[in-house]
């Protein structure tokens, strides 16, 4: 069997384009990337594991602490077997949370741990995203190196079209092509 050319780990958030991450998902796989998902419990408020689960064939982590993953569950492992980390789509709270060092979930935790490149696609409403707290929050994450893929105008979930649409599926695949050579 042809080997993965890298191991993508895609950590998605809770928010209403949670449902893009599935067709990354897909075109990373289809570029012989060998793809995991992880996922916040907020996200799957928007898109299920399962989805995921099916697309990738591999366990989906929602819950850190869940006993029964047959997989090895540890975060570390995680961290350190990834190329690459994308957060996809990435919520205000989510950023927030890595700028500040907290780790409540497994995806800020995996994030904390790894040596892997991380790339961050924010998605929010406008005001989210204008709003000082999330403009310093985005201005302190990428001191940190992560490279962010910036949103773009578009229809939002309160119906405005404005900045804080997530950029495209093909824009982010190729971000993350980049960062991985
Ligand atoms: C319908 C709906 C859509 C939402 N869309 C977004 C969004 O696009 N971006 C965002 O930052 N928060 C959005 N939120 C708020 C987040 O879901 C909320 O901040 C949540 O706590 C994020 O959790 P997480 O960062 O752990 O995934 C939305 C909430 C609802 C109810």
């Amino acid at each position: 069997m042809k080997k993965a050319n890298k191991q993508i780990l895609i950590a998605v958030t809770g928010g209403i384009s949670a449902y893009k991450a599935c067709e990354l998902v897909r075109d990373l796989m289809k570029k012989g990337h060998a793809v995991s998902v992880m996922m916040t419990p907020e996200a799957t408020q928007f898109v299920t594991a399962l989805t995921f689960r099916t697309l990738t064939n591999q366990p989906v982590i929602v819950d850190m602490f869940d006993q029964d993953l047959s997989w090895d569950p540890c975060h570390i492992s995680l961290a350190e077997r990834a190329d690459l980390v994308a957060v996809v789509p990435a919520t205000a709270n989510f950023i927030a949370k890595l700028a500040n060092g907290l780790c409540d979930d497994i995806s800020s935790c995996v994030i904390m741990a790894t040596k892997a490149k991380i790339l961050i696609a924010p998605a929010m409403n406008d005001n989210m995203y204008s709003h000082p707290a999330f403009k310093q929050n985005l201005k302190k994450i990428k001191t940190f190196g992560y490279q962010i893929v910036s949103p773009i105008k578009g229809a939002l979930a309160c119906g405005k079209t404005a900045i804080g649409h997530l950029a495209t599926v093909s824009e982010i695949s190729r971000e993350i092509e980049k960062l991985l050579k």
